[in-house]
Parts: structure tokens; sequence; C-alpha cells
């Protein structure tokens, strides 16, 4: 299928600054209606509108300048009618800063077994109320205009990459290339909102290859990398998303959906990623979990309960800061003693994990601008792997 349609009004501009001489890595800015956005760049997750324990000002402390939102869940509640009345999601949760959201297939039929997809859309019965419900490409869009997002991603077909069903596989990569024609068709704020197509088509590379050249053809603003972090392996990670990067404009964002594991995104950026999004850093703060750079800790052992060091050596956030300059501050004891049992603990580690994960990226950033990232990837793996923790 051939595209034929006037070029789409963008809402962004992309500064290329540095693409290192070894690998794919890239280091660039994304400026956005609600501000830059250093890249590469790990987006935290605000499901519901709502950084699970953060205050917006916190969130705004560790560096965020972008950050998700889910269509499913603002269409559902508080709903069209409230985000058109109040303005959209900006104003709804008090937020300056840049928001993304996702187009709302990926969370139903991953969240809602008995989801079902045609051609038309994505059926599903209201988790409210168990009434019949239809999300389509236009309406998708729709919403997402309501919410008046920065990003807003196209309504995709997506298969679990381990699925064994080619034909099925096959047909979700042609149809999320139907559903970004009747997206692009649909969006009523081009000049505002950028629309990223998602590229699918399971771990089959010539799938793959397929539905990067009809995306691409279609010129949208940026452009995204679905049907990963299933639990595939990780060298077909890592062929997809160089399978893809290689076919993909220089001049364009890349956005690898659901991927947040520190190693997975360190490597995706040698690949050429630029984007990342994921739960997992917020979720494990809430059991407990810090991420740190020699790996994760469960800060609810008690080998933790007279440690009285930062949560992490490296880090500069809010809690770990002050500790490391010798003064009052949050210590590893004092998580221990918290941990699931008082709600601080979760929003301590929520700061300090997401501060983490941006100044993770930020030191990948500088160290692509000094056209050191092959180093800056074995330093990295060797506190992981070397471990002293
Ligand atoms: N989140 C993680 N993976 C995906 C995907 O393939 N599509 C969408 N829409 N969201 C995702
Ligand atoms: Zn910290």
């Amino acid at each position: 299928a051939e595209p034929s349609r006037k070029p789409m009004p963008s809402a962004l501009t992309f500064a290329r600054h540095a693409k290192c001489s070894t690998t794919k890595a890239r280091a660039s800015t994304l400026h956005l209606p609600h501000g830059s956005v250093p890249l590469p760049i790990f987006m935290p997750v605000a499901t519901q509108a709502s950084l699970k324990g953060l205050t917006y000002d916190q969130l705004r402390q560790t560096g965020c300048m972008l950050c998700l939102n889910n269509t499913y869940h603002l269409g559902l509640k508080p709903g069209q009618a409230v985000l058109d009345a109040v303005g959209g999601a900006h104003k709804l949760q008090g937020w300056d800063r840049n928001l993304l959201t996702d187009s709302g297939g990926f969370q139903m039929v991953s969240l809602l077994k008995l989801a079902t997809v045609t051609e038309e859309g994505v059926r599903f019965l209201s988790p409210h109320d168990g009434t019949p419900m239809l999300l389509t490409p236009e309406h998708s869009i729709s919403l997402q205009n309501s919410i008046g997002s920065d990003i807003i991603m196209q309504l995709d077909d997506v298969i679990a990459t381990t699925s064994p069903d080619h034909a099925r596989i096959k047909e979700a990569m042609g149809r999320s290339v139907r559903w970004l024609d009747r997206c692009i068709d649909a969006h009523k704020n081009p000049e505002s909102q950028n629309l990223f197509c998602i590229i699918q088509g399971g771990l089959d590379l010539e799938l793959r290859r397929q539905c990067c050249a009809e995306m691409v053809a279609r010129d949208t603003p940026g452009i995204a990398i679905g049907g990963l972090s299933g639990g595939e392996a990780k060298e077909e990670f890592c062929k997809v998303v160089d399978t893809c990067t290689g076919l993909l404009p220089e001049e364009k964002p890349r956005y690898v959906m659901g991927v947040g594991y520190p190693e997975d995104m360190i490597v995706a950026i040698a690949l050429g990623a630029d984007m990342f999004d994921c739960v997992w850093p917020t979720r494990t703060a809430r059991f407990g979990n810090a991420i740190v750079s020699s790996g994760t800790l469960n800060l609810g052992h008690k080998t933790y309960a007279q440690d009285f060091g930062p949560i992490d050596e490296e880090c500069t956030c809010a809690c770990c800061r002050p500790t490391k300059q010798g003064g009052l501050g949050i210590t590893r004891a004092y998580m221990f003693h918290v941990t699931q049992k008082e709600t601080v603990g979760a929003h301590l580690l929520t700061i300090h994990n997401v501060h983490f994960m941006l100044s993770l990226m930020g030191a990948a950033r500088q160290a692509i601008l000094e056209d050191r990232y092959p180093s800056f990837v074995r330093d990295f793996f060797s506190k992981i792997y070397d471990g002293d923790k």
C-alpha cells in the first residue's frame, strides 16, 4: 500500500548532537511542546495520571521531562467528558512537562484476557460494569486528542513475541499498518501532538523489514518498535532492534516500547534506540527493591539492618546525596526498617529508582557525546557481573 497524503505536520524537533563511531548509539535532544528531553531517555510510567507514590514536585526533582499515561485507563476514568472539561491530562494532574500516551490496545490485550481483536478494533468488556466496548483506531486517537499528550501512539495489534502462530503475527503486522492509516486520518491536532507509528512483526526479521518500509513511508514524527520485552531471548531482542534501526531514518526519534531493565536499555542504545519506558523500576521500588550500579538490592533483607550507607554509593538523588555527603539522609538501614511496612519506603525508593534510571541515561548520553560509549558499556556490565556488592 502506498500512502498518498500530504506530509504530516510535526510538533517536535529532533536535534542530533553525536553518533558513536563504533556502535549505532546516538545522543540527541527531543524538543517537545512541554520542554526539551535529552536522549537517550527512560520514561517512567504514570498509568492512571499518577506516578504511584510521588507528587509531581518530586517527579520534577528527579529530572523527569517526559512520562507516560495510558489512554485505556484515562479513557475509562475520569473519561473523555472530564478530560475535555478540564482541558487535558496536563491540567488534570498538574504536570507542566511532557506526556506520552500509549494507545490502549496493548494494555487491554495484556490486562484483560477477554479482549478480542478484529479489523475494526479491540473488543472488551468494561472492567467497571462489564458492558461491551470497542476501542477502534479512531476512538483511541480521539481520546488521546482529548488527553492532549505531547506524543500519542497509534493503536496497534500486538501479539506475544513468543507466540508460535506465524500467520497471526503476520496479520497483526499488516493490521497495524492499516490502523496507522486510520489513526493518521483521525488525528485532529498534528500541530500540537506527535503521532508515533509502532513497528510490529514479532521475531520474524523479514516481517519487521516489511513493516519498517510501510511505516517509514507514512512519515510520522517518531517511530516506535513494539512487540518486544515479552520474554523473548536477548539475542532475538537484539536482532529485532538492530534490524529495525538499520532501516529507520536517522533524523527521527526511535522508541523501544516496554523496555526498562538497565542492561536492555544500555544494549538497545548501542543498537540505535533513543527512548524507553517500563513499569518495572517504579513497581519494583514498591516491593523494596533498589536499582543500583551493581544490580538490584532487596532492602527488605536483614543484611541491611545495620548498613548505614546510602542506597547507592554513586547516586545523587534526594535520598542518597545527603547520606553520601555525611549529613542526615536515607540509609539502607532505614529502608530496611520501613520497606513494605510504611508507605514512605515506597516513596523514597521510587524517587531513588527513577533518579537512577535518568542519571544512567544521562551518563550514557555523556559517553556518546565524548565518543566513549563502548568503554561505558564495558564499565556498566563489569559493575554488575564482576560484582562488589
Ligand atoms: N508496550 C509495550 N510493548 C508495546 C507494543 O508493542 N505496543 C503498544 N501499543 N504498547 C506497548
Ligand atoms: Zn539514590
